[in-house]
């Protein structure tokens, strides 16, 4: 009797503190939110020499090692460290098979932290979750008194393979720092692309080594119109390329940071820095002139003219040398006007010669024509959703930006889509109502909660068909973004709330929930130094 009572007081106990000591999943403060966080019980002293522990070698396993060891310079001793050490701080990081693409594990215990995946990125993304698990502080590398962490395990996988961000350099340039900058705060948000938006009609950002009026010609302009005021110019010319070393060691820093850089080069339209600098590729053979206004322009590229073609095909040739690592080319597509080529012999020609039906048929073999060429050279193209006119070119990828149809059609189709439609990833809108105050910009209105609300693939796909949907991006185009404060002021924090549609397996059914992680994030930010909106600020 007495032995059955003690039995089952054992059992209680042990029902108890298990409870007591059980697992418990509780809130965080990391965006993008992770899969799953379990806290434990317990906290690990940090000590100040940092030890970063991987048996290999390889370049990839170098780059997450080096990368954590840059991120912590400021904050612990990363070199010439003791062999042994009473005051170590131990990363562990390991590569594992049955983990998905991305995916990882982290685990801060007695003996340190553990990080381990199937892949390097997988546990370049571990680290970022573990960088957010150290106080604000942590951002501008002071290393905060008597630091420890909570013992805590958390299993993550992304819930899109893309997730973008792109930047428009050809209304305003940015240097390669400052490119650097937002790279960095791509990482930040585990975003996965950066979209770099390279040839407009404003500005031609590229050296091309075989066409070098491009940056000669195409990439300054004589004066730029102020705001929307058609006719008013500021007088002030403008202008700004990068080199081809420049490309390289842009695609290098955010190759080193798990980022695949997109080149968009822009065509059929958009193209007038380009008739510029070679007016014999336009239908009319010019003269041209690099764009001082926005908007969308008539004089696009002949697509009668084989030398359009031939040019191209050089320019791609080039810029798939400079991006050996993207996949995709992004041959841009969007608001070609086709004035031009209704009155063009040439282009009347090839419609004829083609058996064409009309000018957006024309539009659709200028695409195809580049696509075949460009997936010779082993890449894939993307294009805005305009490419879907006149016939989608067979391997080609959609960005749907005028709303979700795009994404849609492109779906049904068994057509990779990436969805960025203006109503929730333009972050050149205004994020407030009271435009009063707020900086000039192009119009619009996509605030965080929003864009936290928004689901991406829409109702109308059948389960297969949204397979097809690969990701999320947002858009920064910058007729009236002038500098880095500015570009930080639009995106942060809306890339924060994207990044928990573009990462997050969470419902994101409580707005509320997010909005107090995203004051922990402000912190981070303020140490970081970036600028901010402050409208979600409490
Ligand atoms: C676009 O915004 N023209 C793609
Ligand atoms: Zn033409």
């Amino acid at each position: 009797m007495c032995k059955n009572i003690l039995v089952i007081a054992g059992i209680l106990i042990l029902v108890l503190s298990c409870k007591n000591n059980q697992n418990n999943l509780v809130s965080h403060e990391i965006i993008p939110s992770p899969s799953k966080i379990i806290s434990t019980d317990g906290s690990l002293l940090v000590g100040k020499n940092l030890y970063v522990i991987m048996d290999d070698n390889s370049i990839d396993a170098n780059r997450v090692k080096s990368y954590i060891r840059g991120f912590f310079s400021q904050t612990f001793q990363t070199e010439n460290l003791p062999k042994q050490s009473k005051d170590g701080f131990l990363i562990y990081l390991n590569i594992e098979q049955g983990f998905s693409s991305e995916a990882y594990n982290l685990k801060v215990d007695k003996e340190g932290v553990h990080i381990s995946a199937s892949d390097y990125a997988g546990l370049f993304w571990g680290f970022q979750s573990l960088r957010q698990l150290f106080p604000p502080e942590i951002e501008s590398g002071k290393r905060p008194d008597n630091l420890e962490l909570p013992f805590v395990e958390i299993s993550d996988e992304p819930r899109f393979k893309y997730r973008g961000m792109h930047l428009d350099v050809c209304r305003h340039f940015f240097t390669v720092d400052e490119l650097k900058t937002y790279i960095d705060m791509l990482v930040m948000h585990k975003f996965n692309v950066f979209h770099w938006h390279l040839t407009e009609d404003q500005g031609w950002r590229i050296e091309i080594k075989e066409y070098p009026k491009l940056v000669e010609i195409g990439s300054q302009r004589s004066e730029t119109v102020i705001k929307k005021n058609w006719g008013e110019y500021d007088g002030i010319p403008y202008g700004g390329y990068y080199t081809q070393d420049e490309i390289r060691e842009i695609v290098k820093y955010a190759e080193d940071r798990f980022i695949t850089v997109i080149p968009e080069i822009e065509m059929p339209g958009h193209a007038l820095a380009a008739l510029a600098s070679y007016p014999e590729l336009g239908c009319t053979g010019g003269p041209y002139e690099v764009a001082k206004t926005w908007g969308v322009f008539d004089d696009v590229f002949c697509a009668g003219n084989e030398k359009t073609f031939e040019f191209l095909e050089n320019v791609i040739d080039e810029v798939c040398e400079l991006f050996p690592n993207s996949p995709y080319i992004h041959i841009g597509g969007d608001e070609c006007p086709k004035t031009r080529w209704e009155t063009c012999p040439k282009c009347q020609l090839r419609i004829k010669e083609e058996g064409l039906a009309d000018e957006h048929e024309l539009q659709s073999y200028f695409i195809q024509r580049m696509e075949k060429y460009i997936n010779a050279k082993g890449k894939k193209i993307i294009g805005w959703d305009e490419i879907l006119e006149g016939g989608l070119a067979p391997n080609a990828t959609v960005m749907s930006w005028r709303g979700e149809e795009g994404g849609i059609a492109a779906a049904k189709q068994y057509h990779d889509a990436i969805m960025t439609p203006g109503g929730y990833c333009y972050f050149d809108h205004y994020q407030s109502e009271d435009v009063e105050n707020e900086p000039f910009a192009i119009g619009g209105f996509t605030n965080c909660e929003k864009i936290y609300g928004w689901n991406p693939i829409p109702d109308t796909l059948t389960a297969d068909e949204a397979k097809y949907i690969i990701g999320v991006q947002a858009n920064v185009w910058t007729e009236y973004i002038l500098d880095l404060p500015h570009i930080q002021y639009m995106v942060l924090p809306r890339m924060a709330a994207l990044s928990e549609v573009a990462w997050s397996n969470s419902t994101r059914d409580d707005y509320s929930e997010f909005k107090k992680r995203l004051q922990t994030m402000f912190m981070r930010y303020d140490a970081a130094g970036y600028n901010y909106a402050e409208h979600e600020l409490e």
